[in-house]
């Protein structure tokens, strides 16, 4: 059978997935630490060591990066025309029939459907759940920086906006266990996401795991 290339992800796009995966992977590491403290530093005489602080350093800018690039991202969602591919994707969410045609493919008993675009309807919904774990794990880590330093910057800026959704919340404490909860949410997200990705490889022959890396897939049907 011919194939076709075909220019699927732009690289604003890429650049965004894989600053999101380096950024979440620091963050779960390093906010593991944060929870439950998993390496104890060398006793030493002199005051040098701050494991803790600088572990809350490397969380922080993970942090900041993810909040960053996924502003980008939504940014590009919205205006980008390669994006609309994304954006198009919608319109399969509101088809029952493509809902059944998707799930009786995952089930090996029926082909995949036509999809509109990028995304299928469960993997779009998903992904809509990623975007909402991600908004509440970086309000309540924000609230978390806010307390951290209200001297200056961004924490002194954010402090009075982000106390009365602290206490919407039930406290600091009840903020941290959203936080870390959230981030079990968000961990839970990341094994179905790769299975997902390399089933559609494999199942689909159409580079479906290429195009995050190179931007180009391989259609069989239409030519580009
Ligand atoms: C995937 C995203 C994230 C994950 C998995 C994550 C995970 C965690 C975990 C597990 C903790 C420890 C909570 C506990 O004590 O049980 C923590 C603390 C914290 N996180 Fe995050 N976090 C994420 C995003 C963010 C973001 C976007 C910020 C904002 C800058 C942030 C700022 C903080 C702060 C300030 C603390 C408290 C540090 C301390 O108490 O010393 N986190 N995070």
């Amino acid at each position: 059978m011919k194939r076709y290339t075909e220019f699927e992800f732009s690289a604003g796009l890429r650049w965004t997935h894989w600053l999101r995966a380096l950024a979440i992977f620091v963050l779960i590491v390093t906010g593991f630490y944060l929870a439950y403290v998993f390496i104890v530093p060398a006793a030493s005489d002199e005051p040098v060591v701050f494991l803790n602080a600088k572990f809350r350093m490397w969380h922080e800018i993970a942090g900041f990066l993810l909040i960053a690039v996924t502003i980008f991202k939504a940014y590009l969602f919205v205006i980008d025309r390669q994006s609309a591919k994304e954006r198009i994707a919608f319109m399969d969410i509101l088809s029952l029939k493509v809902w059944f045609q998707q799930i009786k493919y995952y089930l090996f008993i029926g082909k995949h459907p036509e999809l509109k675009g990028a995304y299928n309807p469960l993997q779009f919904v998903a992904y809509i759940g990623l975007y909402a774990m991600v908004f509440l794990v970086s309000l309540t880590g924000l609230i978390l920086y806010v307390h951290m330093y209200q001297a200056g910057g961004i924490g002194a800026a954010l402090y009075d906006y982000m106390r009365p959704i602290e206490a919407m919340m039930g406290g600091l404490a009840m903020v941290r266990e959203i936080h870390h909860i959230t981030m079990w949410g968000i961990m839970l997200f990341i094994p179905v996401h790769i299975y997902m990705a390399i089933f559609n490889s494999i199942m689909g022959r159409e580079g479906s795991m290429d195009s995050i890396i190179s931007g180009y897939r391989y259609n069989k049907t239409t030519k580009h």
